[in-house]
């Protein structure tokens, strides 16, 4: 059955679609009555191009595809980060060191590789030191002199960052610089959004030039840390520079807007719906951080490609075919979830998809993003517990990541 309730041209790319209504009506339309639909244009959603997409809302038709990397495939097309000529020529192919665009056997062989940097030990590890910056970030946020503040870049912004700069052991003399290239490779202040698009292209290269020489030293002079384990371990195997370096370069994507806007969402929706905020400072629940990321699901869609004919939801998959997995859509389905509009901290179970569908490609930073949030909340309940909105947030400009560019609250 065709979705009568879409107009022709609709278009989930179409970047100011998610300007201020999340979750999106159109979404539960579609789960409803076209669970997978054929939205013939395309805009500049994660790399879907001109020419089409099919659509899939429901939470089980996302999971299939995600565990089905045979027939869709992440290859090249998963997520498309905007390259000058220079980076392009030099790295021979920089889409394809990319990790969320690999497929088995080589996404296997490297991510084999990088997840011992997250292995639950190496979080723990790493509780401590982020619980200080967390109490830091938030005791300086307080201080504020001034009626109110931007929550995103006093409170939302740094912790993302610091986590990943401690998981990777950036020393701290390097870290502002650091910081600066992850910022503006994201250009968040472009009228549209993009991932190092011009302003963020010299950033780029400076971020990969820095972790590429980091390799090559870790080479010459082991030491014992994380990056001489992930590049000169010889039995189980090792990056070469180039694919460190590009693996730096995700983490500065893949981790530090996603958990940043989960952040900063979780704020806003705290703050709308003081009855959880109370509940939240009273009992804080190990749930919340979960509900957050369903809630806000910071991260829309990812896309494959079918690698044959197929089936899906009832339509023919065509080889070839762009299949845009819309993780915010499955978040708020009513066949899993109860009352999948109603934002409830204690909800559980809570399969949500906002970090991937389970397949090959699961988060790898799930542990950490949900250390981070529910040591920023912790903090922000302990210390700053009677922030108020003031003024509705100002949204960033895209399809693909739902992000907050600012949102500013006042202390009572
Ligand atoms: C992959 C979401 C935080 C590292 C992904 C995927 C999603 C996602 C949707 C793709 C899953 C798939 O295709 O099946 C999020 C959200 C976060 C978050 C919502 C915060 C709330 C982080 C953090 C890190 C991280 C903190 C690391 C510091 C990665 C990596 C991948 C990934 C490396 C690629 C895995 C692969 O291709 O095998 N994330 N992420 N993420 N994420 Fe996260």
């Amino acid at each position: 059955m065709q979705c009568p309730a879409l107009p022709d041209g609709f278009d989930f790319t179409d970047p100011d679609l998610l300007q201020s209504r999340v979750p999106l009506p159109e979404f539960a339309e579609l789960r409803r009555a076209e669970p997978v639909r054929w939205i013939p244009q395309s805009g500049n959603i994660a790399g879907f191009q001109d020419g089409g997409y099919w659509a899939v809302t429901r939470h089980a038709d996302v999971k299939y595809v995600s565990t089905h990397p045979e027939i869709f495939s992440s290859y090249l097309n998963t997520a498309i980060i905007r390259f000058n000529e220079h980076i392009q020529r030099d790295a021979i192919d920089a889409q394809r060191l990319i990790l969320l665009n690999m497929d088995p056997p080589e996404h296997t062989r490297v991510r084999g590789i990088v997840q011992r940097v997250f292995t639950p030990r190496a979080i723990r590890a790493l509780e401590q030191r982020l619980r200080d910056r967390a109490l830091a970030i938030v005791e300086t946020a307080r201080t504020l002199p001034g009626d109110s503040f931007d929550f995103v870049t006093q409170v939302a912004c740094e912790l993302p960052l610091q986590a990943i700069a401690e998981l990777i052991g950036i020393p701290q003399d390097d870290r502002a610089k650091i910081f600066d290239w992850s910022n503006k490779m994201i250009s968040y202040d472009d009228p549209e959004y993009a991932i190092t698009e011009e302003v963020g292209q010299e950033s780029a290269m400076e971020l990969i030039a820095y972790a590429m020489n980091m390799a090559a030293d870790r080479k010459q002079c082991p030491a014992q840390d994380i990056v001489t384990r992930l590049v000169s371990a010889e039995d189980e195997g090792s990056l070469n520079s180039d694919e460190f370096g590009f693996f730096v370069l995700m983490l500065a994507v893949a981790g530090n807007e996603t958990t940043r806007n989960a952040i900063t969402h979780g704020m806003h929706a705290f703050l709308t719906h003081p009855d959880q905020w109370e509940r939240y400072k009273a009992e804080r629940p190990s749930t919340a951080a979960e509900e957050i990321v369903r809630w806000a699901t910071p991260v829309n869609a990812f896309q494959r490609t079918a690698t044959q004919d197929t089936e899906l939801g009832g339509k023919q998959i065509r080889k070839g075919d762009r299949v845009g997995i819309f993780y915010a859509a499955a978040n708020h389905d009513p066949d899993v979830f109860e009352n999948p509009d109603v934002f409830d901290i204690t909800r559980d179970p809570n399969p949500h998809l906002g970090f991937g569908g389970g397949g090959p490609h699961y988060c790898l930073g799930k542990s950490l993003a949900v250390l981070e949030i529910d040591l920023i909340f912790n903090a922000i309940a302990d210390a700053m517990p009677n922030l108020r909105a003031a003024g509705d947030p100002r949204r960033l400009r895209s399809a693909w990541i739902n992000g907050v560019k600012e949102l500013q609250v006042t202390l009572d």
